[in-house]
């Protein structure tokens, strides 16, 4: 087999050019029996594709036949030894690294910043988290990655701790010095797991950032679908064996999916595995060439800032992948989400994600000269927009202390508990996540106590319009907390 074989794809291609009469799921039975409009609008193809995992087109949860196959060589591609696919995105990947290697009461070192899949599975688990804070940057309010003297003091304070999380490189493309907190905790005979939701690419390019497997690190769960041309919840979980077993985690991988798993979604996986193998460094370079030109045009625009490699240099922005756009408005008096909404409705613009202080835009293979000139000329509007606001208006960079925990997630998760207002909940244990949506870094997990601070940014937040996200009460009037008991008389 060659990196240019794609035997999940193709098998499923044969299967349907056989045309076999179908007497199983879906009962759509390749879109015989779906409504004629979409139909129409999604295509027959897609509709054929949609299969089940029958005995000829091999099983996610076992797999021996066309899908081995294509992790194998997806395994080849990524510098694996094992590769999974999962059809729960990089969530299910993530939930299965935590829970292959954390049971209840062990401790797992992880930034604070993490995404809330990180906790879930910290809950799910019963495992204890250790965490290490980020560095944070007051300059674009964002939090970045972790450095290996935190990651090292952690270890020496838990050297019995069974595993430690990275987030590489952040949502915002920054990453840290992975392969020195790999051998750090190599060290210690811990397995290193990484969140590489945002980095399947790098892999491919030697000028950006290390992958996870590059840098050594046991587990990576890698969203293809973000940024490396697979469908919309599409992932894989890379692994090196030797302080992680494969059995292991194919078995928390299955406890954790769906038992009809998408074959789109599978098949999507074997082809961007095959382009990123192929074609992944001229494209990846092209791509770089053009956002590194964006970045440069939008840097010559007054008020606006792109962040690029002169962030460089502090212990936790060791490298950065350059076609992620993050552009600062803040010295222009606007939000980050007031500008969203203006490039939403003056230029039908949709970013990836706005902040208080930013937005952020990806470039990718998809994207050409054309689009990322609209962008410009869209920003260079904006910034004739607002420009009688620069200076104006206060653009102090609040981000507050990370609470401190006072309950492990999980007995916080599962105690009693009652709600109480909002505005009057300082100084109690929450018992649910608080989170804004993306990127999904929670403000609150359970077990953490609440502060002033904390509520002031939350409220920050939900006026700048941004989606806070988690708790039970989604207008935020009211939030859970762990009940208090009063002695009884
Ligand atoms: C840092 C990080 N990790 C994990 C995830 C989860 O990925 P997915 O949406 O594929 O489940 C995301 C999603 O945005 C993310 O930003």
């Amino acid at each position: 087999m060659s990196q240019y074989d794609t035997p999940l794809y193709t098998g499923l291609l044969l299967h349907i050019k056989r045309n076999p009469f179908q007497f199983h799921i879906p009962g759509h039975k390749s879109g015989s029996g779906i409504d004629p409009d979409f139909r129409r609008f999604v295509g027959d193809n897609v509709l054929k594709l949609d299969l089940i995992n029958i005995e000829p087109l091999d099983d996610l949860h076992q797999p021996h036949g066309i899908i081995k196959k294509a992790q194998e060589l997806a395994a080849e591609a990524f510098g694996a030894d094992y590769t999974f696919f999962s059809v729960q995105g990089t969530s299910g990947a993530i939930m299965t690294m935590v829970m292959s290697v954390c049971g209840p009461g062990d401790k797992i070192i992880v930034p604070r910043n993490v995404h809330k899949s990180v906790m879930s599975a910290i809950v799910f688990s019963g495992a204890v988290p250790v965490f290490v804070h980020p560095e944070v940057d007051p300059v674009l309010g964002i939090s970045h990655g972790i450095t290996p003297e935190a990651v090292s003091k952690a270890l020496q304070q838990n050297p019995d701790a069974k595993a430690v999380l990275v987030i590489n490189p952040t949502y915002y493309g920054i990453s840290a010095d992975l392969k020195g907190i790999v051998d750090i905790a190599h060290t210690y005979h811990v397995p290193v797991l990484v969140d590489e939701a945002h980095g399947v690419h790098i892999h491919f390019d030697d000028e950006l950032p290390l992958s996870a497997m590059q840098a050594g690190a046991d587990m990576s769960a890698t969203s293809v679908h973000k940024l490396g041309g697979s469908l919309t919840q599409s992932s894989i979980l890379n692994m090196k064996e030797g302080l992680v077993s494969k059995n292991r985690v194919q078995s928390i991988f299955s406890m954790l999916t769906t038992t009809s798993t998408s074959y789109i979604l599978l098949a999507s996986l074997d082809v961007a595995r095959k382009r990123l193998a192929t074609e992944g460094e001229i494209l990846i370079k092209e791509t770089t060439r053009l956002a590194q030109k964006t970045r440069r045009r939008i840097n010559d625009i007054d008020h606006l800032y792109c962040v690029g490699s002169e962030i460089l240099g502090t212990k936790a922005t060791y490298d950065y992948d350059p076609t992620k756009l993050i552009i600062s408005v803040k010295d222009l008096g606007i939000t980050g989400h007031d500008a969203e909404k203006w490039l939403r409705e003056v230029y039908h613009i949709e970013v990836e994600l706005s902040d208080l202080y930013n937005i952020l835009c990806i470039v990718t293979p998809g994207d050409t000269e054309t689009e990322l000139d609209l962008l410009v000329k869209a920003l260079q509007d904006l910034s004739d927009t607002f420009a009688h606001l620069s200076g104006k208006v206060d653009v102090k960079v609040l981000l507050p202390e990370i609470p401190s925990l006072a309950l492990t997630p999980r007995d916080a998760f599962y105690a009693d508990t009652e709600f109480v207002p909002l505005s009057d909940s300082a100084g109690r244990i929450i018992a649910e996540f608080v989170m804004v949506y993306p990127p999904g870094i929670p403000i609150f997990i359970p077990g953490e106590i609440i502060t002033e601070e904390n509520i002031a940014y939350i409220q920050k937040n939900i006026e700048a319009g941004l989606p806070v996200q988690g708790p039970e009460d989604d207008t935020l009037k009211t939030i859970k907390v762990i009940k208090e008991h009063q002695a009884i008389q």
